[in-house]
C-alpha cells in the first residue's frame, strides 16, 4: 500500500497539516461567512497552479473575470498574464448554472480527456447555486453531478458562503456541499481585534490524518493567506515508536494473529504520526482482534495453523508445534511496552 501522490494547495501552512496537500480528483470546500478570505484562499490555490505548470479554470457565478483579476492583483497575484492562455473563465449568471452542469462542464471534461496538463478548477463561490436550488434533494444531484464532473479535470476548490444561525457551528445551507465534498475547511472571523481573530479549522479530510487544531491565520499581501500551523510530526518523531511496533507484530505473530492482521500493524507502523505513544491504541486493536492472553495454547495453534500456507501446515503438525517465547514474555522496564497480564501463566501453557 503507498502513499497516494499529494498536490500541494499552495495556501501557506495549510498543506503541512494534510499530509502534503490535497488528492488528485477531490473537491476541497472552504467555507466562511461573508469577509472571511475564501477568494483569497481560491486565488492563492488557482495561482499556485498557474506557477507550477498547471492549468486553471475559474467557475465564478457573481463576478466578471475582469473583477476577479483585479481583485487578485490587489493581493499581489497577477493573473492577467495566464489570461486565456492557461487559465481560462466560466462565468454563468443566474439561471445558466443548470446549462453549465448539464452541458458546457461534461463537455469541457470531454475536450480535455487526452491533455496531459492538469487543470486547478475553483468554484468562487458556489452559493448563488444553492440558493437557487429550492428543493434539497434536487440540490444534492445538481452538486454531485457538478463536483462528479470537476473531478474529471484535477483537484477542485470550491468556496461557500454559511450564514449561520446564532448557537449553530455551521449553517444548514452548507450541510450538502460539505458532505459532498472530499475535504472542507471552515475559516471564522470573529471582530476582537488583534492578530488572532481569524482561524481556520479542518473539518474533514477523506482518506487523510489531517490536524485537528483551530488555527490563526493572516493576510499577506502577495502571499494570501498564511495559516499558522506547526507541522503534525517531525521524521525523527515518525520513527519514535518503531521498537515497540515491532515488539507488537511479534506479540501478535507469537499469538497466532493471521498474515493481514500482522501486514496491518506493520502499515499502522509505517503510518503512525501523532506524537504519542501507540502502545494504547495497539492494546486496544489487540483485544479487538482477540489477541490476548486468556488465548489457550490450542487455540493459539489452531490460529497459526488457519494461518500458513497449507504446504507449511503439514510440516508444523510433523514437528509438534513450538511457539517462540522470547518475544510472547514482555520486558517490564520497557516503555511503553504491550501489557498482556499473567504472562508467566501464557509461558508455562506453552512450555
Ligand atoms: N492585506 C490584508 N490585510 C488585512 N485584511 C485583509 C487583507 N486582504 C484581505 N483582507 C480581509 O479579507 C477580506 C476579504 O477577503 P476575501 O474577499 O477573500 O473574503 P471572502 O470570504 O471571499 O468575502 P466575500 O464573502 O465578500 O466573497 C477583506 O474584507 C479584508 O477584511
Ligand atoms: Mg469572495
Amino acid at each position: 500500500m503507498s502513499r497516494e501522490r499529494r498536490i500541494p494547495t499552495g495556501i501557506a501552512g495549510l498543506d503541512r497539516v494534510i499530509e502534503g496537500g490535497v488528492r488528485d480528483n477531490t473537491t476541497l470546500l472552504v467555507v466562511g461567512s461573508s469577509g472571511t478570505g475564501k477568494s483569497t484562499f481560491a486565488m492563492q490555490y488557482l495561482n499556485y497552479g498557474l506557477e507550477h505548470g498547471e492549468n486553471g479554470l475559474y467557475i465564478s457565478m457573481e463576478e466578471p473575470p475582469e473583477q476577479i483579476m483585479r481583485e487578485a492583483k490587489m493581493l499581489g497575484f497577477n493573473l492577467d498574464k495566464y489570461y486565456e492562455k492557461e487559465l481560462f473563465f466560466f462565468h454563468s449568471k443566474g439561471k445558466d448554472f443548470v446549462k453549465l452542469v448539464d452541458e458546457q462542464l461534461p463537455a469541457l471534461v470531454e475536450m480535455n480527456k487526452n491533455f496531459s496538463v492538469k487543470t486547478r478548477v475553483v468554484i468562487d463561490p458556489l452559493t448563488p447555486l444553492t440558493w437557487a436550488i429550492q428543493d434539497k434533494q434536487e440540490q444534492r444531484e445538481v452538486i454531485t453531478k457538478l463536483f462528479y464532473t470537476l473531478k474529471q479535470l484535477g483537484p477542485v476548490l470550491i468556496t461557500t458562503e454559511e450564514h449561520a444561525a446564532p448557537g449553530e457551528t455551521i449553517g444548514e445551507d452548507v450541510l450538502i456541499p460539505i458532505y459532498m465534498s472530499d475535504g472542507a475547511v471552515h475559516l471564522t472571523y470573529r471582530p476582537i481585534g488583534g492578530a488572532f481573530n481569524r482561524a481556520l479549522e479542518i473539518i474533514k479530510m477523506r482518506a487523510t490524518r489531517h490536524g485537528e487544531e483551530v488555527y490563526p491565520y493572516i493576510f499577506v499581501r502577495g502571499i494570501g493567506v498564511v495559516v499558522r500551523t506547526t507541522p503534525l510530526v517531525s521524521a525523527e518523531d515518525m520513527r519514535k515508536y518503531d521498537d515497540l511496533f515491532n515488539k507488537a507484530i511479534r506479540t501478535a505473530a507469537d499469538l497466532g494473529a493471521n498474515e493481514t492482521v500482522l501486514e496491518r500493524l506493520a502499515y499502522v507502523k509505517e503510518n503512525w504520526s501523532y506524537p504519542f505513544s501507540p502502545k494504547e491504541t495497539l492494546q486496544i486493536f489487540f483485544e479487538s482482534q482477540g489477541l490476548t492472553d486468556a488465548l489457550t495454547k490450542d487455540e493459539i495453534a489452531r490460529r497459526k495453523e488457519e494461518s500458513m500456507p497449507s504446504d507449511i501446515q503439514l510440516d508444523l503438525k510433523e514437528l509438534s508445534i513450538k511457539v517462540p517465547l522470547e518475544s510472547v514474555v514482555a520486558e517490564p522496564e520497557e516503555e511503553g511496552l504491550i501489557e498482556i497480564d499473567n504472562l508467566r501463566d501464557l509461558e508455562e501453557m506453552l512450555q
